[in-house]
């Protein structure tokens, strides 16, 4: 495995392989990996035949100081994971690597509303800033495939857009989200859950499952399933910001008609916010 911090070393090594016609799959991540980050790279190697992963802490995706300082960073145990997982190349660069002018992508995206919905009311510029670097991302590596998460669904729907709208020929491979034995989904900010909350946090996942679950019986008052659900996790302790039934597709607010509807919700539990989704297939 190759580890490298520059975008010119990238490249060498990318070229090199692409000249020899290999598939390059990427999986950016930001590091602390988890369960859900080692079955992206190990989707990745079905893709193609390099799988590169990128380690890069996004500040512009951040939009408190001080969750950016203390978001955990494990680089030596991300490598050896990596190394374990038969990664080809790991991508750690610098943030001045990343946005340095030499590296400013000259593009003109239309603007995504979807950024500004869910998650994005609530984090403003958190979906700008995932789409700035993951766009610096796909120019530097310029993969044939790269691999995202079911885990952040809206991150994942808000990036095939940005590929058709960027007219790249990248596929975009997407992954089911990997849980722990209770059902909370695995991230790497369940660490700054203390052992009451940790034992709580599974509700969150639970509390989605029982809407969907309704949902495909037939019950069509989505707003009173939204409204309930969120008051449930309220009165368990949480504080959520929203629990929203869309259409699986679009992210549109859900018409009854829709054959695909995803239950979302971002709800904080004392230090950490946490987010989940639950897909909900009916044809
Ligand atoms: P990060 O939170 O490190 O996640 C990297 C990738 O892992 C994303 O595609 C995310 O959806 C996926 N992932 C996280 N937890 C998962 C789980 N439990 N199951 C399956 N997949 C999971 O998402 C980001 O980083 C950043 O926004 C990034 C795309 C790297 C841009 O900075």
């Amino acid at each position: 495995m190759q580890t490298v911090t520059t975008v010119a070393a990238l490249r060498r090594q990318v070229s090199l392989w692409q000249a020899r016609a290999e598939r390059i799959v990427l999986v950016p991540t930001m590091g602390n990996l988890h369960a859900g980050h080692l079955a992206l790279v190990s989707r990745a190697h079905t893709c193609g035949s390099k799988v590169v992963c990128s380690i890069f802490v996004n500040s512009l995706q951040f939009d408190r100081e001080e969750d950016l300082a203390t978001y955990p960073r494990t680089p030596q145990e991300d490598l050896d994971a990596l190394q374990h997982a038969c990664t080809d190349l790991v991508f750690m660069p610098e943030h001045d690597e990343v946005y340095s002018e030499q590296y400013q992508v000259d593009r003109n995206i239309p603007e995504n509303p979807l950024c500004r919905e869910l998650c994005g009311r609530y984090r403003p510029g958190f979906f700008e800033g995932v789409v700035e670097v993951v766009t610096r991302l796909f120019h530097m590596v310029k993969p044939d495939v790269a691999v995202f998460g079911e885990k952040d669904y809206q991150q994942l729907l808000i990036i095939r857009q940005l590929v058709r709208d960027l007219g790249l020929d990248i596929h975009i491979e997407q992954v089911p989200t990997q849980r722990e034995e209770d059902g909370l989904a695995c991230s790497s900010r369940n660490a700054y859950l203390d052992p009451e909350q940790r034992a709580l946090a599974p509700r969150l996942y639970a509390e989605l499952v029982s809407v969907g679950q309704q949902i495909r019986s037939g019950v069509h008052t989505y707003t009173l399933l939204e409204t309930q659900a969120a008051h449930r996790l309220d009165q368990a302790g949480f504080r959520p910001e929203y629990v929203s039934i869309r259409d699986g597709n679009t992210l549109e607010v859900a018409q009854h008609e829709s054959g695909f509807i995803a239950v979302l919700a971002a709800a904080w539990l004392g230090k950490a916010r946490l987010i989940d989704n639950f897909l909900v297939r009916f044809r």
